[in-house]
């Protein structure tokens, strides 16, 4: 079963993440300026919500994805107000004929005094076990 790690983080909470997520998986985590050029069984694809939006980077980059390159893709993300950006991404995967995890790990992420702190080491080790449950 082929893996990779892609994602997009403008404050550094996913790029932290992704480096969980890398540690667990066993392979690099590559910001999503990495096009994926082989073909991989699972896609763990972390991203986050600003200003209520997804950012247009990570929309760019998920129209580079076809279902020929990418199995499944699983995602995790963080957010400060709404309950987590799943719903949305998992929207414009699916428009590329994506499969997609209904398994996915968001938690809360830090914007200025709200959620200050987060992602924070009770986030971390949690990304880790939601990680080691979806290894097969
Ligand atoms: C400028 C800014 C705008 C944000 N807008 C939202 C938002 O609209 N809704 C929300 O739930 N979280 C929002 N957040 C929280 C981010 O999603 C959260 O900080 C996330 O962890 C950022 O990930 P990153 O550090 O990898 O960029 C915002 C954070 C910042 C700094």
């Amino acid at each position: 079963m082929t893996k990779a790690i892609r994602y997009y983080s403008k404050f550094g909470h996913t790029r932290k993440m992704a480096a969980v997520v890398a540690d667990k998986v066993g392979v690099p985590a590559e910001s999503i300026d990495q096009p994926i050029t082989e073909y991989v069984d699972v896609l763990y694809f972390g991203s986050a919500v600003y200003a209520t939006v997804v950012d247009w980077r990570v929309k760019k980059f998920i129209k580079t994805l076809t279902p020929d390159m990418v199995g499944r893709v699983i995602c995790f993300s963080s957010a400060a107000i709404i309950e987590s950006n799943y719903p949305k991404v998992k929207e414009l995967l699916e428009k590329q004929g994506i499969k997609v995890d209904e398994r996915q790990f968001t938690c809360r992420g830090s914007m200025g005094p709200i959620q200050a702190g987060h992602p924070n080491k009770a986030d971390f080790d949690a990304l880790a076990s939601f990680v080691e449950s979806t290894l097969e």
